[in-house]
C-alpha cells in the first residue's frame, strides 16, 4: 500500500472542526497523520499549498444505469465520473432494469462497485416491487444482505398511496432504515413538462406547480411523525417545502432533506430556450425558489447537497421537448457549482460547502468511513483548487452520457486529487483507470 503526504493545504474537516493549513499524511489506507512540517519518510509528496484538503465528498443521489442502459452508463463510467467529481461514495438509485427491488439485484451493483475501487457504490432499494407503489419490495433482504442497504426509495416516482407509504415506514422502523421520497403528486403533476407559473403560462408547456411536490412532503412529514420512521426529501425544489422541513425540524422529526447543484444554480427561465437539457424532475423552479434552496442550504434546513446524476442518451435528449427524458449529469460539476454559486456568490462558507456534500450525507448513510480527516480513519480525502477556472465541457466528462446543462459555463473550483480508502482514483484531475496500489 503507497504512502502519501499532502503538503500545506488548507485542512478542512466539519467533523472534527478542523480548519487550518497542514500536512496530511495517509499510510495503509488510512489517515496517518496531520500536522505541521509532517516527515513521511519514503511517502509521495503532493504539493497542495493553496489547496483545500477535505473529507471525499459523498453522493446521496445517483443513477447508474446499471444494470439495464450500459449504452448511458455503467458502474464503472459513473465511478470515474464520481472520483473525477472529488467523490469517495456514491448511492445508486433503483430505477434500473430490473429494479432494484430484491437483495440478488443490491448485492450485485454494491459488488461490482467494490471491485472496480474507485468509490464506496451504496445501493439504495426500492420500496416498492418494480416502482409500482403497490407491493413491498425485498426490503428485509436488502438491508440483511451484502450491500447493507440503509436507504429506500421509489425515486422517479412519489408515492401515491398514503396507506401503502405509512405501512411501508412502519416495516422500515424495525431496520431503522429511511424512507426516502420523490415527492411528486401524479395527478397535479400529469403531463406537467416545466414549474408552472408565468413563464410556463408565457412558453405554453404544461407545468407541474410546486403544491405537487410539498403535498407529498406534508404528507410524508405527517405519517414519519406517526410512525416514528426516518424521513428524507429528495432533491427539494421549492421554497413550500424547505419551510415544511424548516418547522418539521423545529418540531424534533427525523426529516432530512437534499438538494441539486441544478436547483439552486438554474431558475426555470433556462427554458425558454426549449433546451430538453434543461428538462428535469422536480423541475426547474422559480426565482423564489431558488433564493429559498439556497437559505435552506446555508442555515442547515437542507442536510446535503446531492446530484441526481441522471444520465440520458443523446438520442433520447436531443428530441422535442415534449418527447425527450427529465435528467441531467451531475457529478464532475457538482463542487465547482457550489463554489461558484453558493461560496463564491456569499452564501455560504467553504466549511460549509464540504459539510453539505460529505459529512452530513455521510451521517445520513450511516457511513462511519466517510465525511470525516479523523486520524486513524479510512482516507477518503478529496484535494481541489477552491479558486480555479475552468470551463465545463460535455465532450470531456468521464460520464457515457453528455446531458449536463452545464456545457460552456465558466466555474470555479476544480479538483486535482481524489484518495479512495488511502489509494489515488484522480491524480492531477486526471482518473486513474486502474487505482494505484
Ligand atoms: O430528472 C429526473 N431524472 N428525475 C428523476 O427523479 C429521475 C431521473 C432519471 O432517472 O432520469
Amino acid at each position: 500500500m503507497s504512502e502519501w503526504l499532502l503538503k500545506g493545504g488548507r485542512v478542512i474537516d466539519p467533523a472534527t472542526e478542523r480548519d487550518e493549513i497542514a500536512d496530511v499524511h495517509i499510510a495503509d489506507g488510512v489517515i496517518a497523520a496531520i500536522g505541521k512540517s509532517l516527515q513521511g519518510v519514503g511517502a509521495e509528496l503532493i504539493d497542495a499549498q493553496g489547496a483545500v484538503i477535505a473529507p471525499g465528498f459523498v453522493d446521496l443521489h445517483t443513477h447508474l444505469r446499471e444494470p439495464g442502459r450500459e449504452d448511458e452508463e455503467t458502474i464503472a463510467s459513473a465511478s470515474a465520473a464520481a472520483a473525477a467529481g472529488g467523490y469517495t461514495a456514491i448511492c445508486a438509485m433503483p430505477n434500473t432494469d430490473p429494479v432494484c427491488d430484491t437483495s440478488s439485484v443490491a448485492e450485485k451493483v454494491w459488488a461490482l462497485g467494490r471491485e472496480l475501487g474507485l468509490v464506496d457504490v451504496r445501493v439504495a432499494g426500492a420500496l416498492s416491487r418494480g416502482l409500482e407503489g403497490a407491493v413491498m419490495a425485498d426490503i428485509g433482504e436488502m438491508a440483511r444482505s451484502a450491500a447493507r442497504v440503509t436507504m429506500f426509495t421509489d425515486d422517479g416516482h412519489g408515492v401515491q398511496d398514503s396507506l401503502f407509504a405509512r405501512r411501508t415506514m412502519e416495516y422500515l422502523v424495525a431496520f431503522d432504515a429511511i424512507y426516502a421520497e420523490h415527492c411528486e403528486d401524479a395527478a397535479l403533476a400529469a403531463g406537467g413538462q416545466m414549474n408552472e407559473g408565468d413563464r410556463s403560462a408565457a412558453l405554453g408547456l404544461r407545468g407541474i406547480p410546486a403544491e405537487a411536490e410539498e403535498l407529498m412532503a406534508a404528507r410524508d412529514i405527517a405519517l414519519a411523525k406517526l410512525t416514528g420512521c426516518r424521513l428524507h426529501l429528495l432533491h427539494i425544489s421549492t421554497a413550500g417545502t424547505v419551510e415544511l422541513v424548516r418547522r418539521a425540524r423545529a418540531e424534533g422529526a427525523r426529516i432530512t432533506g437534499e438538494a441539486t447543484p441544478h436547483h439552486f444554480t438554474l431558475t426555470d427561465a433556462a427554458l425558454e430556450t426549449y433546451d430538453p437539457l434543461m428538462k428535469v424532475n422536480p423541475p426547474l423552479r422559480s426565482d423564489d425558489d431558488v433564493a429559498a434552496v439556497i437559505r435552506g442550504l446555508a442555515d442547515g434546513t437542507i442536510d446535503a447537497i446531492a446530484t441526481d446524476h441522471a444520465p440520458h442518451a443523446v438520442e433520447e435528449k436531443d428530441q422535442e421537448f415534449g418527447y425527450a427524458p427529465p435528467g441531467m449529469l451531475g457529478l464532475e460539476t457538482a463542487m465547482a457549482l457550489g463554489i461558484t454559486e453558493l461560496v463564491a456568490a456569499g452564501h455560504l462558507d467553504l466549511p460549509v460547502l464540504i459539510e453539505l456534500m460529505s459529512t452530513r450525507p455521510a451521517r445520513i448513510l450511516g457511513l462511519d468511513a466517510q465525511g470525516s480527516l479523523e486520524v486513524g480513519s479510512a482516507a477518503n480525502v478529496v484535494v481541489f483548487d477552491p479558486v480555479a477556472r475552468w470551463t465545463v465541457d460535455a465532450s470531456s466528462l468521464q460520464s457515457k452520457s453528455r446531458n449536463t446543462p452545464f456545457h460552456g459555463r465558466e466555474v470555479t473550483g476544480r479538483v486535482m486529487h481524489t484518495f479512495f480508502e488511502g489509494r489515488p482514483t484522480v491524480l492531477d484531475s486526471k482518473v486513474l483507470s486502474e487505482a494505484t496500489t
